[in-house]
């Protein structure tokens, strides 16, 4: 298949789940008769056609936090998110794992289909069965429908889990090693050599691609010797993660992995004493820490020279401190268009500054808490969209986040919801029993429902800040 046309079916896929979500949603409204109806389900049915013209029979999958489209994997991005999720949540209700729209598909056995599966009440018992037998009786003999097995997944979820957290733990490590090098060659004002980190940023780019969570947990890891080596690798998995949601492709992903990974490039001509510095900075200490910006982009460009490369990693380093409103530093003269790489890079920084216990303050905020403080500064530090879909992507409570839950557990949550609207419920492993003995508990999904009334099987009640019960979150990730 020609990449052209790879792309072309990957927008036309992206399309039709658009469509399709706006489709359910106008037959929950309204009936199938009515005229609103008709619009929807006309483009829905283009789209579908031309789908169909190139690969034959469609399949639309979804499987875990992704939908496919045949083997296509579809992307989501910040226009598609909410369309994506609603889909996904509706298949997931149903119980369908995959639809097949055969070729021989007419149009009144569509229209059929739509109206049973958007106004077919879902509660906890719903029979997977039934709905089948409701499609076959209607006539809908050209859709297909597979049971969505949730128990399957969960169990390989667990089993793959394991291997990726070995896979992510061993880049997380490989990419320390990697800015640790380069941060001594700057020191020495050997030639930088970038090649090492920019395949350590690839593969943690496959990493995040396959598996978040696990990457994303090692966030928590807290060397407090290696502040600033910890903090750049730590940047760079948060910043991507946040690119990914606004759509970046693999090479995109990597190059501001890099950028990110070198963002405090400039401290490494700073003094480590000072950097490391037991006590507060003092107002001298701080004029000379603020140089780092500055310092990291002449570092670049003088042994790096002015490559594309070079200029690119320069943004991030140049920008991150500079706040949205340029309130930041280094002070700019005249208005000054930030870069993305810039944007992304600094919401990525302030976060894990703010959690990990150097640069603002000596204990760490709990992820809630930088949160809170982050979105009050929406729109003056932050590109305030940014800042958002950072927030939906790490979670309201984010990975590492200690909660109580109203079993009277304590839990860490391990993995942020799929799903926007449950951002309320990730999965936790539970840490302690009631009666507060640590224990080596169960993982969790919060979204579980009892089979009958269709209640939350466990809720967070709120969020525990762990300094104040001497926990180390982070070995639950490594
Ligand atoms: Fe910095
Ligand atoms: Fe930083």
């Amino acid at each position: 298949m020609s990449i052209g046309l790879d792309q072309e079916l990957l927008q036309l896929g992206k399309t039709l789940v658009n469509q399709f979500s706006i489709l359910l949603r106008t037959a929950q409204i309204h009936d199938v008769r009515n005229v609103a109806f008709e619009q929807p389900f006309e483009q829905f049915q283009r789209t579908l056609y031309a789908l169909q013209r190139q690969l034959g029979d469609l399949s639309l999958r979804v499987e875990r936090d992704a939908l496919f489209i045949g083997e296509m994997k579809l992307k989501m991005d910040i226009d598609t998110y909410a369309n994506f999720t609603h889909v996904m949540e509706e298949l997931k209700n149903h119980q369908v794992g995959m639809v097949t729209l055969q070729e021989s598909l007419k149009a009144d056995e569509l229209v059929k289909f739509i109206h049973l599966f958007a106004t077919q009440a879902v509660k906890g018992g719903w029979a997977f069965s039934e709905f089948e037998q409701q499609l076959k009786r209607a006539g809908v003999l050209n859709i297909g429908i597979e049971e969505y097995r949730k128990d399957e997944e969960r169990e390989s979820l667990e089993e793959a889990t394991k291997d990726r957290k070995e896979m992510a733990k061993r880049a997380y490590a490989k990419a320390f090693a990697a800015v640790t090098e380069v941060m001594d060659n700057v020191k020495v004002g050997q030639t930088l050599h970038l090649y090492r980190a920019r395949r350590v940023v690839q593969s943690m780019v496959d990493q995040l691609l396959q598996d978040e969570a696990a990457l994303v947990g090692l966030t928590t890891l807290r060397c407090h010797d290696e502040y600033t080596h910890n903090h750049t690798v730590n940047v760079c998995i948060l910043a991507m993660v946040l690119a990914q949601r606004l759509g970046y492709d693999r090479n995109l992903l990597s190059d501001l992995g890099m950028a990110a990974l070198f963002h405090d490039l400039g401290k490494a001509s700073i003094s480590h004493d000072l950097l490391n510095k037991p006590t507060d900075f003092t107002e001298e200490d701080w004029k000379i820490v603020r140089r780092h910006p500055i310092l990291g982009v002449k570092t670049i460009i003088k042994l790096k020279g002015p490559s594309e490369a070079a200029i690119r990693i320069s943004f991030g380093a140049f920008e991150h401190h500079l706040n949205y409103d340029l309130s930041g530093y280094p002070r700019l003269p005249r208005s000054w268009d930030m870069t993305m790489f810039g944007r992304v890079i600094g919401v990525a920084d302030c976060y894990d500054a703010l959690t990990s216990s150097r640069v603002y303050n000596r204990v760490p905020y709990s992820p809630e808490k930088a949160l809170k403080f982050m979105l009050a500064k929406s729109g003056r530090a932050f590109d305030p969209l940014l800042l958002k879909v950072f927030v939906n992507s790490i979670g309201i409570f984010p990975v590492g986040t200690v909660v109580l839950l109203e079993s009277g557990e304590l839990g860490v949550v391990m993995k942020v919801s799929g799903n926007i609207d449950k951002a309320d419920r990730p999965t936790v492993k539970v840490i302690a029993d009631p009666s507060g003995n640590a224990v080596d508990g169960d993982l969790v999904d919060l979204v579980e429902q009892e089979e009958k009334s269709g209640t939350y099987r466990n809720s967070i009640v709120k969020t525990i800040d762990p300094s104040s019960y001497g926990l180390d979150v982070s070995r639950y990730f490594v």
